[in-house]
C-alpha cells in the first residue's frame, strides 16, 4: 500500500452537493455547493435537486482537488454516500463517483450517511488538535430526516437504539417554520428568533411512547392548532409572539430529544455522548448537552458547525476508515433510499 491515502469524497443525498479530500486521515479541503432553489417551496423539491446536483457535481469535485492541491491521478479510492436519501440525489453523487473511480482504475467505497454524520467526530485538519471520542459512545442523531439514538462500538459497529417512528427533529422544526410563514430551512431561522424569546410562554404536547424511540408529529398537531386558534384572536399574533413561540417550540424539541437521551446513557451506562446532524447545530441543543455534561458527568462530543449539516468530509472520513480495512465495494452496488446503518 501506498505511504499517502488520498480519499476523495463525495456526498449528494438531499439538496448539497459536496467533495471533500482527506489525505491520510486529515482533511485537505470540502466544499459544499447548497442548492438555493428550494426556498420559496419551503422544502426539497426532488426533481429540483437532481437536476441541481448534475450541475455542480462537476465544478465541486474540481474544486475540491484544487484546493486539496492534487491531481486526480493521486487519489486512492473515491467514497460517496450510498443513502439513505433522496433517490435521483443520490443517482447523481453515485454514478459520478463509479464512473470517476473506474476511470482512474482506483476502488470504490459505499458510505452510509447516517454513519457518516457520526463519522464527523473524526474529522481532523492537519495541526489541529481534535478531542475525538472513545468507543463506546452513544451518539444522538438529528438531522432533517432522522432522529436516532444510536450505540457506536467502533468505526465500523454502530447499533441504533431508538429513533422517530414519524418526524424528525428537525422536519418538525422546519414545518412549524412553515405553518408561521417563516422561510426553508425552519431550523435555523427558530433557533435565531428563539434567543430573543421566553421559552416557558407556550406549552406544547409531548409524546409518551416507550423505549428510545421518538415521535414528533403529535407536536407538530400540537402546534399547528393551537396556533390556529390564537391567530383567530388576533390575526397578528404570529408577528407579536414569534420569539416566544419559537423559544417554547425550541424548548420542548430539546426536552424531548434529552429524555431518552438520558434514559440511555443511564441503562447502558455509557456517559461519553456525542450529537449530529443539521439539528446538532442548534443552540439550546448545544446549552443542553453543556448542561447535562455538568449534571451527569458526562463527557460531550458537540461537532463543528462546518460538520452539523450534510458536507463531503464526514462521507471521506469514513471512507478513509474503510479503505484501511480494504473495504471497498463493486460497481453494481445499488442506492437505497431507507434508514439503516
Ligand atoms: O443533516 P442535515 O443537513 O440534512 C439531513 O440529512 O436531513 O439536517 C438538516 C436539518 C433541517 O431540518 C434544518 O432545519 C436543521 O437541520 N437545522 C437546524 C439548525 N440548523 C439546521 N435545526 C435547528 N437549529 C439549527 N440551528
Amino acid at each position: 500500500m501506498s505511504k499517502d491515502i488520498y480519499i476523495l469524497g463525495i456526498e449528494s443525498s438531499c439538496d448539497d452537493t459536496s467533495a471533500a479530500v482527506i489525505h491520510n486521515g486529515e482533511l485537505l479541503s470540502n466544499v459544499v455547493a447548497s442548492q438555493k432553489v428550494h426556498e420559496e417551496y419551503g422544502g426539497v423539491v426532488p426533481e429540483l435537486a437532481s437536476r441541481a446536483h448534475q450541475q455542480n457535481i462537476v465544478p465541486v469535485v474540481d474544486t475540491a482537488l484544487k484546493r486539496a492541491g492534487i491531481g486526480p491521478e493521486q487519489l486512492s479510492a473515491v467514497a460517496f454516500t450510498r443513502g439513505p436519501g433522496l433517490m435521483g440525489s443520490l443517482l447523481v453523487g453515485v454514478s459520478f463517483a463509479k464512473g470517476f473511480a473506474r476511470s482512474l482504475n482506483i476502488p470504490m467505497i459505499e458510505v452510509n450517511h447516517l454513519q457518516g454524520h457520526i463519522m464527523a467526530h473524526f474529522i481532523r485538519k492537519p495541526g489541529e488538535y481534535s478531542d475525538t471520542p472513545e468507543f463506546p459512545f452513544l451518539c444522538l442523531l438529528v438531522s432533517g430526516g432522522n432522529s436516532q439514538i444510536v450505540k457506536v462500538e467502533s468505526h465500523k459497529k454502530m447499533e441504533i437504539l431508538g429513533q422517530t417512528i414519524d418526524d424528525a427533529a428537525g422536519e418538525a422544526m422546519d414545518k412549524c417554520s412553515k405553518v408561521m410563514g417563516f422561510g426553508y430551512p425552519g431550523g435555523p431561522i427558530i433557533d435565531r428568533l428563539a434567543r430573543k424569546g421566553n421559552s416557558k410562554s407556550f406549552t406544547f404536547s409531548k409524546p409518551n411512547i416507550p423505549g428510545y424511540n421518538y415521535s414528533f408529529s403529535g407536536l407538530k398537531t400540537s402546534f399547528l392548532y393551537n396556533l390556529r386558534d390564537w391567530v383567530k384572536d388576533d390575526p397578528d399574533f404570529i408577528e407579536h409572539h414569534k420569539e416566544d413561540l419559537c423559544a417554547s417550540l425550541e424548548r420542548t424539541i430539546v426536552e424531548i430529544l434529552m429524555k431518552k437521551l438520558r434514559q440511555a446513557a443511564k441503562d447502558t451506562g455509557i456517559s461519553r455522548i456525542a450529537v449530529a446532524g443539521g439539528v446538532s447545530a442548534n443552540t439550546g441543543l448545544r446549552e443542553a448537552f453543556q448542561d447535562h455534561a455538568r449534571r451527569f458527568r458526562w463527557k460531550v462530543y458537540i461537532p463543528p458547525f462546518s460538520y452539523t449539516t450534510d458536507n463531503a468530509a464526514m462521507i471521506a472520513c469514513t471512507g478513509y476508515f474503510k479503505f484501511l480495512d480494504r473495504d471497498f465495494c463493486q460497481i453494481d452496488v445499488p442506492i437505497y433510499s431507507n434508514t439503516r446503518l
